[in-house]
């Protein structure tokens, strides 16, 4: 196992982390995840729905507004789990919101298989808005 390997493990395990945190008594859809920045440091995060549904925010964009939080913007990776047969990519708000930190910013989702998805921001994200 390399580094990156071991450190892509890291990432994979904070998103499972964080799922367990998760507050999606509407939805009973559990998201967990984790961005990993250029100085090593890992921010998690997790959905958090409302009885005022429109107001939930996904658990990508809770990691990453932790670290922009932090003051750590120079995002490197964003792992994201949730507990299903299949991987499932950021829908796309979270797209744009990864896209505005950097184009080359890796995304892995994982599942319950043992079966990873993996894009770059830009991927998923072609012609994003920007101003
Ligand atoms: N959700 C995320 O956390 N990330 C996504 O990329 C898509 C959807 C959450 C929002 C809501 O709490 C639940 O999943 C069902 O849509």
């Amino acid at each position: 196992m390399t580094t990156d390997d071991r450190l892509l493990e890291k990432l994979l395990a904070a998103a499972r982390d964080a799922c367990g945190h998760a507050y999606a008594p509407y939805s009973a859809f559990r998201v967990g995840a984790a961005c990993l920045t250029s100085s090593g440091r890992i921010f998690s995060g997790a959905n958090v729905e409302n009885a005022s549904y429109g107001l939930a925010i996904c658990a990508e964009r809770a990691a990453i507004f932790n670290a922009i939080g932090a003051g750590d913007r120079d995002l490197r990776a964003i792992a994201i789990y949730t507990p299903t047969a299949k991987p499932v990519s950021p829908c796309g708000a979270c797209r744009q919101v990864i896209c505005e930190f950097g184009d080359a910013i890796e995304i892995v989702a994982c599942c319950d298989a043992d079966t990873l998805s993996r894009w770059t921001s830009a991927e998923l994200l072609p012609d994003r808005f920007s101003l």
